[in-house]
Protein backbone atom coordinates (compact mmCIF):
# COMPACT_ATOMS: atom_id res chain seq x y z
CA UNK A 1 0.00 0.00 0.00
CA UNK A 2 2.58 2.47 1.07
CA UNK A 3 4.79 1.54 -2.14
CA UNK A 4 1.59 1.74 -4.05
CA UNK A 5 1.29 5.49 -2.88
CA UNK A 6 4.40 6.58 -3.36
CA UNK A 7 4.89 5.05 -7.19
CA UNK A 8 1.60 7.15 -7.80
CA UNK A 9 3.14 10.30 -6.68
CA UNK A 10 6.13 9.37 -8.68
CA UNK A 11 3.69 8.62 -11.60
CA UNK A 12 1.63 11.93 -11.27
CA UNK A 13 5.31 14.07 -10.79
CA UNK A 14 6.12 12.15 -14.28
CA UNK A 15 3.28 13.41 -15.69
CA UNK A 16 3.21 16.81 -14.23
CA UNK A 17 6.74 16.93 -15.64
CA UNK A 18 5.35 15.95 -19.14
CA UNK A 19 2.43 17.78 -19.14
CA UNK A 20 4.72 21.17 -18.27
CA UNK A 21 7.02 20.19 -21.14
CA UNK A 22 3.95 20.01 -23.82
CA UNK A 23 2.50 23.36 -22.94
CA UNK A 24 3.60 25.94 -25.37
CA UNK A 25 6.28 28.30 -23.62
CA UNK A 26 5.98 32.00 -24.42
CA UNK A 27 8.96 32.74 -26.40
CA UNK A 28 12.03 34.51 -25.01
CA UNK A 29 11.23 37.83 -26.98
CA UNK A 30 7.32 38.02 -25.19
CA UNK A 31 8.73 37.12 -21.89
CA UNK A 32 11.64 40.24 -22.39
CA UNK A 33 8.54 42.31 -23.97
CA UNK A 34 6.16 41.50 -21.03
CA UNK A 35 9.10 42.43 -18.19
CA UNK A 36 9.77 45.70 -20.49
CA UNK A 37 5.76 46.76 -19.62
CA UNK A 38 6.25 45.64 -16.36
CA UNK A 39 9.35 48.49 -15.76
CA UNK A 40 8.63 50.82 -18.26
CA UNK A 41 4.99 51.08 -16.38
CA UNK A 42 6.24 51.22 -12.86
CA UNK A 43 6.07 54.21 -11.15
CA UNK A 44 9.29 53.23 -9.40
CA UNK A 45 11.21 52.37 -11.92
CA UNK A 46 11.42 53.73 -16.21
CA UNK A 47 8.10 55.66 -15.14
CA UNK A 48 7.82 56.44 -18.28
CA UNK A 49 4.17 57.27 -18.56
CA UNK A 50 4.54 60.34 -16.41
CA UNK A 51 5.86 61.75 -19.83
CA UNK A 52 5.11 59.65 -22.75
CA UNK A 53 1.69 58.48 -23.98
CA UNK A 54 1.79 54.73 -24.13
CA UNK A 55 -0.97 52.42 -25.30
CA UNK A 56 -2.76 50.68 -22.28
CA UNK A 57 -1.11 53.46 -19.94
CA UNK A 58 -3.09 55.79 -17.76
CA UNK A 59 -2.64 59.16 -15.95
CA UNK A 60 0.16 60.01 -19.01
CA UNK A 61 2.03 62.87 -19.45
CA UNK A 62 2.77 64.98 -22.78
CA UNK A 63 6.27 65.99 -22.02
CA UNK A 64 7.53 63.77 -24.40
CA UNK A 65 6.60 62.52 -27.86
CA UNK A 66 4.08 59.63 -27.97
CA UNK A 67 5.81 56.38 -27.94
CA UNK A 68 4.13 54.49 -30.88
CA UNK A 69 5.41 53.42 -34.58
CA UNK A 70 8.99 52.75 -32.89
CA UNK A 71 10.36 50.44 -35.33
CA UNK A 72 9.74 53.65 -38.05
CA UNK A 73 10.93 55.65 -35.94
CA UNK A 74 14.01 53.43 -34.72
CA UNK A 75 14.66 50.94 -37.86
CA UNK A 76 17.95 50.47 -35.41
CA UNK A 77 17.56 49.49 -32.42
CA UNK A 78 20.75 49.60 -30.99
CA UNK A 79 19.60 53.46 -31.24
CA UNK A 80 16.65 53.28 -29.63
CA UNK A 81 18.73 51.30 -26.27
CA UNK A 82 21.17 54.53 -26.64
CA UNK A 83 18.35 57.29 -26.52
CA UNK A 84 17.27 55.04 -23.31
CA UNK A 85 20.35 54.43 -22.02
CA UNK A 86 21.32 58.30 -22.34
CA UNK A 87 18.70 60.63 -24.24
CA UNK A 88 21.01 63.70 -22.87
CA UNK A 89 23.74 62.43 -25.90
CA UNK A 90 21.13 63.20 -28.69
CA UNK A 91 19.42 66.01 -27.05
CA UNK A 92 22.01 67.82 -24.43
CA UNK A 93 18.72 69.80 -22.50
CA UNK A 94 16.02 66.60 -22.47
CA UNK A 95 14.31 66.56 -19.26
CA UNK A 96 14.38 62.59 -20.00
CA UNK A 97 16.41 60.94 -17.34
CA UNK A 98 19.44 59.06 -18.76
CA UNK A 99 18.25 56.10 -17.26
CA UNK A 100 21.81 53.64 -17.95
CA UNK A 101 23.99 56.47 -17.09
CA UNK A 102 22.30 57.90 -13.72
CA UNK A 103 22.16 53.60 -12.81
CA UNK A 104 18.22 54.07 -12.85
CA UNK A 105 18.00 50.84 -14.32
CA UNK A 106 19.80 47.88 -14.64
CA UNK A 107 21.53 47.22 -17.74
CA UNK A 108 18.94 44.07 -18.30
CA UNK A 109 16.09 46.13 -17.37
CA UNK A 110 17.23 48.56 -20.04
CA UNK A 111 17.43 45.60 -22.43
CA UNK A 112 13.79 44.54 -21.65
CA UNK A 113 12.29 48.05 -22.52
CA UNK A 114 14.05 48.88 -25.33
CA UNK A 115 12.65 45.41 -26.59
CA UNK A 116 8.99 46.34 -25.15
CA UNK A 117 9.37 49.96 -26.40
CA UNK A 118 10.53 48.73 -30.01
CA UNK A 119 7.43 46.71 -29.83
CA UNK A 120 4.90 49.28 -29.54
C1 LIG B 1 10.74 63.37 -17.16
C2 LIG B 1 10.15 63.05 -18.42
C3 LIG B 1 10.51 61.79 -19.15
C4 LIG B 1 10.54 60.51 -18.67
C5 LIG B 1 10.29 60.01 -17.27
C6 LIG B 1 10.85 59.67 -19.82
N1 LIG B 1 11.00 60.42 -20.94
FE1 LIG B 1 11.42 59.74 -22.79
N2 LIG B 1 11.45 61.65 -23.51
C7 LIG B 1 11.17 62.78 -22.76
C8 LIG B 1 11.29 63.95 -23.61
C9 LIG B 1 11.07 65.39 -23.19
C10 LIG B 1 11.63 63.47 -24.90
C11 LIG B 1 11.86 64.27 -26.18
C12 LIG B 1 13.32 64.27 -26.54
C13 LIG B 1 14.00 65.51 -26.16
O1 LIG B 1 13.83 65.98 -25.03
O2 LIG B 1 14.72 66.04 -26.98
C14 LIG B 1 11.72 62.03 -24.79
C15 LIG B 1 12.04 61.19 -25.85
C16 LIG B 1 11.99 59.83 -25.79
C17 LIG B 1 12.22 58.95 -26.91
C18 LIG B 1 12.50 59.40 -28.33
C19 LIG B 1 11.20 59.50 -29.06
C20 LIG B 1 11.40 59.96 -30.47
O3 LIG B 1 10.67 59.47 -31.34
O4 LIG B 1 12.25 60.81 -30.69
C21 LIG B 1 12.12 57.69 -26.48
C22 LIG B 1 12.28 56.41 -27.27
C23 LIG B 1 11.83 57.75 -25.06
N3 LIG B 1 11.75 59.06 -24.68
C24 LIG B 1 11.65 56.65 -24.25
C25 LIG B 1 11.42 56.72 -22.89
C26 LIG B 1 11.31 55.57 -22.05
C27 LIG B 1 11.38 54.15 -22.53
C28 LIG B 1 11.10 56.02 -20.78
C29 LIG B 1 10.97 55.22 -19.52
C30 LIG B 1 11.97 54.20 -19.28
C31 LIG B 1 11.10 57.47 -20.83
N4 LIG B 1 11.29 57.86 -22.13
C32 LIG B 1 10.94 58.29 -19.75
C33 LIG B 1 10.87 62.82 -21.43
C34 LIG B 1 10.81 61.73 -20.58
Amino acid sequence: MKFQSKSSVVALAVIAAISTVNVPLASADEALIAKGKEVSFDRKKGNCLTCHQIPGGTLTGNIGPPLIAMKARYPDKAQLRADIWDMTKRSPDTMMPPFGKYGVLTESEIDAVTEYIHSL
